[in-house]
């Protein structure tokens, strides 16, 4: 039987698919999360049923934009995000891509597998290789980057258990400064430590870094039906977020917050977020590339799920309230469900460690994606799960 931890690191591979399904289908643009993923290389397609995919859309965007804000306030001088629980995250190519992003430290920190993982990826896929170009090798601390990256920009990567940050033997995060603006990020990673091992990895970072801002995204609203639903399904795959279990809505993430020492704090759940945030034009686009016969299911489920977050970390406060438009047409061309052929064999090659664990995530069609959706845990995969859980109690 896998171990907890081995159960949890599995959760990156949904979110994985949950990205590129999203970002096959129009509502995002990401030309990394492909990589990430073995079903483009197989030729199959891997899709989310039409509330996953907009769960995914809107939970990224959120996180994009409070990100962006950081980095508008902070530009022109050197700044860190650090994203916990980074799995296979494609957030940092993304940045590093636009010119706009000088002087930008970007840390990922995740169980050393995951993390050696990313690294063969990127040593191997030229996309990625022309983003990170000098990856160099894993030292003895599961620690990989390239630090001459263009414009004074850095990408740090840790194989660390994020548990083990607190205990006075562990090597530090070597390429952590204490002395610029930073990010700390947890797209639901934190949320499966226990709540005191959760806390005691902010404290690491607010007892080090006094210009400090953070973004959480987590499930909340466990006591209702459909949170309780949530978290039986959740068991069942023998897993458990204990914060959930502490932070059981928006407020009281607020209250993490500030009890952390973050001020001006905020929490939306994502149900908000697609209402406040995202333009009727945008709302239109995303509403057009499927249709969403499930407006109740939706509405539930994105009622469970948070982004919190702090806006005066930074020197400067940033505004995070603004609203998301229709300023971008994905490109929908031929290739963007398959790879340049070198890239194919290249990622064929790479990913050959990774063919048994993906495999059972990976769908040739959309009537079995449900089972792929019904399958293990995840970030947006908890999405999945409960939608469709939604959707089943409904048509039976
Ligand atoms: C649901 S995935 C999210 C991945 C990524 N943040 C995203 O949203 O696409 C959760 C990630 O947190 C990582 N994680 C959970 N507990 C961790 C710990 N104690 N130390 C390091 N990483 C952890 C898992 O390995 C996994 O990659």
């Amino acid at each position: 039987m896998p171990s907890h931890d081995t159960i949890i690191q599995g959760t990156d591979t949904d979110a994985a698919v949950s990205r590129m399904s999203a970002v096959d289908l129009g509502y995002l643009e990401d030309q990394y999360s492909r990589f990430f993923v073995q079903a483009p290389a197989m030729g199959a397609a891997v899709r989310r049923l039409p509330i996953i995919n907009r769960g995914t859309y809107t939970r990224t965007t959120a996180l994009d934009r409070l990100i962006g804000s950081f980095l508008s306030a902070t530009d022109g001088q050197e700044r860190q995000i650090v994203s916990l629980g980074a799995g296979t995250d494609t957030r940092a190519f993304r940045l590093f891509n636009k010119e706009s992003q000088a002087k930008l430290i970007y840390h990922e920190v995740d169980f050393p597998t995951v993390i050696a993982r990313k690294y063969h990826l990127v040593r191997s896929i030229p996309a990625l290789r022309a983003v990170i170009q000098r990856p160099g090798s894993i030292d003895r601390t599961h620690t990989w980057r390239d630090e001459d990256l263009p414009d004074g920009s850095q990408y740090w990567c840790y194989g660390l258990d994020l548990r083990d940050l607190s205990k006075p033997d562990v090597t530090p995060l070597a390429g952590l400064r204490t002395d610029v603006p930073t990010l700390l990020l947890s797209e639901c990673c934190l949320c499966y430590l226990e709540v005191t091992e959760a806390s005691k990895v902010i404290k690491y970072f607010t007892d080090r870094i006094s210009c400090l801002s953070s973004v959480i995204y987590e499930a909340v609203h466990p006591n209702d039906p459909f949170g309780k639903q949530m978290v039986s399904n959740l068991a069942a795959r023998r897993i458990r977020m204990p914060t959930l279990e502490e932070y059981t809505d928006p407020s009281t993430q607020e209250a993490r917050l500030r009890d952390a020492g973050f001020d001006s704090v905020h929490s939306l759940t994502i149900e908000r977020i697609w209402e406040d945030w995202i333009s009727p034009d945008e709302k239109e686009r995303v509403d057009n590339l499927e249709g969403l016969d499930e407006v109740e299911e939706w509405s539930l489920l994105a009622d469970h799920y948070s982004v919190s977050w702090d806006d005066v970390g930074s020197e400067t406060d940033y505004d995070a309230s603004f609203m998301v438009d229709s300023d971008y047409e994905p490109s929908r061309d031929s290739d963007s469900n398959g790879l340049v052929e070198q890239e194919v064999e290249e990622y064929i090659r790479a990913s050959g460690m990774l063919k048994e664990e993906l495999l059972d995530d990976v769908d040739d069609g959309e009537e079995k994606s449900s089972n792929a959706d019904t399958r293990g845990p995840g970030a947006v995969f908890q999405i999945s799960d409960f939608g469709l859980k939604a959707v089943a109690d409904k048509t039976t």
